[in-house]
């Protein structure tokens, strides 16, 4: 983008401005601020107009449940440039998620080049990150450059301890990082959900370090009755709902010895504070790491927040899906449909 002439132009940016609502307003404002840089040094460069589009949520079409108006308030306050417009939800136009060819063409009309910034939302074929960029000269956003340069250098030669941990519910969303990138590791430390999947069937090439204890409620609820037990010793009934204070030493232990750490994915249902723990302590463990450090998807970014603790970390990625994929080593349709400079 830096080798891009934008004096005069109008420029159409495509940001990853999903952010989580709640009650219509911006639960956590990270993505908005991390499209900040592109935005900036377009209107430096004196560029004629910068028109900035993004998906949110996933509406069926115009709902305004889903309108950006909250996320442009926000844009505005942060950049305050007449030149700026942030154009509503992309998916309000069906055609958006088909790629659809006249979506393109709608959105490129009367704009002169297509920056692609929405690392985020690159693993998605769509008429705002694939269409377009084929109907304008397209540049890769700056935001786009950090993310593709951090990420990859995981799939490079790392310094070592490399600790891969993940969590979360579903192992079929991560069975390819932790197959692709967990094969390159010294330890691949798993927890959540996922770790009982992999426990009744191990999918992976390698053996992953497992919770030996858990927090396990008498149902699934933030007020259930607790204990910690044993992995193998749930009562008939009873939910694994965090890793237990064994195995949080365990794996704070692994990571603190680490050079390189990826984290993906919440110990347990850390939303509620008495499950909140383990979450923490793999937080902790990885902020204090003195190496490189990379943190993705939604809720982990969500627990470093929240713990105020993402300015210890390397890089925080505003990819969840993207970062996946791309760490699986699967190509990003986004990012190959911009020419190479
Ligand atoms: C994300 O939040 O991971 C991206 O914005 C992509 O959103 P999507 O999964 O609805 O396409």
């Amino acid at each position: 983008m830096r080798q891009a002439e934008v004096s005069g132009k109008r420029v159409l940016v495509r940001a990853d401005l999903n952010v989580p609502l709640e009650d219509g307003r911006i639960a956590d404002d990270t993505r908005i601020r991390a499209s900040l840089a592109t935005l900036r040094h377009l209107l430096e460069q004196e560029a004629g107009s910068v028109s900035v589009c993004s998906h949110l949520g996933r509406p069926k079409g115009p709902d305004p449940a889903y309108s950006m108006e909250p996320v442009a308030a926000r844009l505005r306050e942060l950049v305050p440039d007449e030149r700026l417009e942030v154009l509503e939800n992309t998916r309000f136009d069906l055609g958006e998620t088909k790629n659809d060819p006249e979506t393109a063409r709608r959105l490129a009309e009367g704009k002169d080049l297509f920056v692609q910034d929405a690392f985020g939302s690159c693993h998605r074929a769509h008429a705002s990150t694939v269409g377009v960029a084929e109907l304008l000269p397209a540049y890769a956003g700056l935001l786009l450059e950090q993310e593709l340069e951090m990420l990859g250098r995981l799939l490079g030669d790392v310094e070592r301890p490399f600790v891969l941990v993940a969590g979360g519910a579903k192992v079929e969303d991560k069975l390819g990082v932790l197959v692709n990138l967990g094969r390159q590791a010294d330890a691949v430390l798993v927890g959540g959900k996922m770790a009982e999947e992999l426990r009744d069937e191990n999918a992976l090439p390698y053996e992953a370090v497992l919770p030996t204890d858990v927090v396990a409620a008498s149902s699934f609820s933030e007020n259930a009755d607790t204990r910690v037990v044993p992995y193998d010793d749930l009562l008939e009934g009873w939910l694994g709902l965090d890793i237990g204070p064994e195995t949080r030493e365990r794996f704070a232990r692994e990571i603190s010895l680490a050079q390189t750490v990826f984290w993906n994915g919440p110990m347990g249902v850390f939303e509620w504070p008495r499950f909140a723990e383990g979450t923490k302590a793999v937080a902790q463990a990885v902020a204090s790491v003195d190496g490189f450090t990379v943190v993705g998807g939604g809720d982990s970014v969500r627990a470093l927040q929240e713990l105020e603790l993402a300015e210890r970390i390397t890089w925080v990625s505003t990819g969840g899906g993207a970062a996946l994929e791309f760490l699986e080593g699967k190509g990003l349709p986004g990012v190959a449909a911009i020419p190479e400079q």
